[in-house]
């Protein structure tokens, strides 16, 4: 899978975009590894990656909300929780489960597709109102 992060997907705020495009990455390669049949420990030291990753952008993201007192904070936290709940979900079928076409299959279309309307919708709502507002 190789999906990046083109001109629709940038917000136009230069560090929210590069983290989004990691996540991206992660996302790819996680899906990759479980196509080419990578091993179990491989694909685990992914997805634990992209947890890290994807709690440390969603922390930088919400703590910059917080700093501009941005009306949509709570709307964000409850869709940043659930896709750590989406990965965490993937963590527990890997242990389960051997890595497969399936799971690539299931990651892009919870991880991704769910990532990809959340930086659409949300992300860019607040990218306009910190745009519109200055800040
Ligand atoms: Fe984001
Ligand atoms: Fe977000």
């Amino acid at each position: 899978m190789s999906l990046v992060l083109d001109e629709n997907l940038r917000l136009g705020h230069p560090g929210i975009d590069r983290q989004h495009q990691e996540v991206l990455e992660q996302i790819n390669k996680l899906s990759d590894k479980l196509t080419e049949g990578a091993d179990d420990v491989e694909v685990r030291d992914v997805l634990d990656f992209l947890h890290t990753y994807a709690d440390k952008h969603f922390f930088e993201e919400e703590r910059l909300m917080k700093s501009c007192n941005y009306y949509g904070l709570y709307k964000q936290q409850k869709e940043h929780a659930q896709f750590k709940r989406e990965i965490e979900g993937l963590q527990l079928m890997l242990r389960k489960k051997r890595p497969s076409i399936d799971l690539a299959h299931q990651v892009e279309t919870s991880l991704f597709r769910y990532f990809v309307e959340h930086i659409n919708g949300m992300d860019r709502e607040f990218a306009d109102y910190i745009k519109r507002n200055d800040l």
